[in-house]
């Protein structure tokens, strides 16, 4: 255990490791409709951040968000993950270039929008489109496809130019479903991120990254692991957006006491 965690979890002492998680969570009686607490309102407030200053974030931090992410939960405590941070502006304005061809290359292969109906080009794009989306419905949904699509007309930037990307690498070996666990470590490295005054972007669209050989090679990531995801870092440029990326209210079925209610 690094000298940090030591500090903030005690030694091996679970009774007072509980105590000063309870602390730092300001664990007491909380009545209905109190104030949002720090840890929620971090959370709620959080928002994803696209435009960043040149600056680069000081190493110490960086380490600092791998250390919180290393105490994240994994199923069976498998941690699932390694980490490739990059701070080299070079090599991630090639990242960047990468991505960008990989979205041009399956948007000239998919995006049928852009064709006029009727035309061959689009019946054939179209009926592409309609066989990836059967072998591989997830990545067909409109967001993400819309993604790709502007990436590709140069609308909207891959990584969006930070001065650290960190790869949270998959270990493809994880117990269960590791991308899980890949969600979470990442969650706590974006939430320690927040509390630091930095911003963060995830890049599912980094994924990319994992089909070249050059990529995995260049950024050391070898079988079993895989790249999923990355998240960009820096500090913010601007004001983020507040409270405009609207949120479903999901419907809860509720069980109590042998009765079902639905609430939202
Ligand atoms: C796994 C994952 C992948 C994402 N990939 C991208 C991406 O490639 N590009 C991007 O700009 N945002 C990406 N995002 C950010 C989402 O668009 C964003 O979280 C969502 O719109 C909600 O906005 P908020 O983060 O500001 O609350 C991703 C988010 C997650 C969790």
């Amino acid at each position: 255990m690094s000298e940090f965690a030591t500090e903030v979890l005690g030694e091996n002492d679970p009774e007072q490791t509980e105590k000063e998680a309870g602390k730092v969570a300001g664990v007491t009686e909380i009545e209905e409709g109190a104030p949002w607490n720090a840890v929620e309102d971090a959370f709620l407030r959080r928002r994803s951040i696209r435009k960043f200053k040149k600056k680069q974030v000081p190493a110490h931090l960086i380490r600092r968000m791998l250390e919180v992410g290393r105490f994240a939960p994994s199923q069976g405590n498998c941690q699932p993950w390694k980490m490739v941070v990059v701070r080299d502006r070079d090599m991630i304005e090639e990242m960047e270039d990468f991505c960008v061809a990989s979205c041009r290359k399956i948007a000239g292969m998919v995006d049928y929008t852009v064709y006029d109906k009727g035309t061959f080009a689009r019946r054939k794009t179209e009926m592409m489109a309609k066989l990836i989306s059967r072998s591989k419905p997830n990545s067909m949904h409109p967001v993400p496809f819309a993604a790709v699509s502007l990436v590709a007309q140069n609308r909207f930037a891959v990584f969006h130019h930070p001065p650290t990307i960190i790869l949270p690498l998959m270990d493809t070996r994880g117990i269960g479903h590791p991308q899980i666990d890949l969600g979470i470590v990442g969650t706590n490295i974006v939430m320690a991120a927040h509390s630091l005054g930095l911003g963060t972007c995830w890049v599912g669209l980094a994924s990319f990254l994992n089909e070249s050989p050059e990529w995995r090679e260049r950024l050391e990531v070898e079988e079993p692991y895989e790249i999923i995801e990355a998240i960009s870092v820096g500090y913010p440029l601007g004001k983020p957006m507040r409270n405009t990326v609207s949120r479903e209210t999901h419907e809860t079925v509720w069980l109590e006491d042998g009765k079902k209610e639905l609430i939202y």
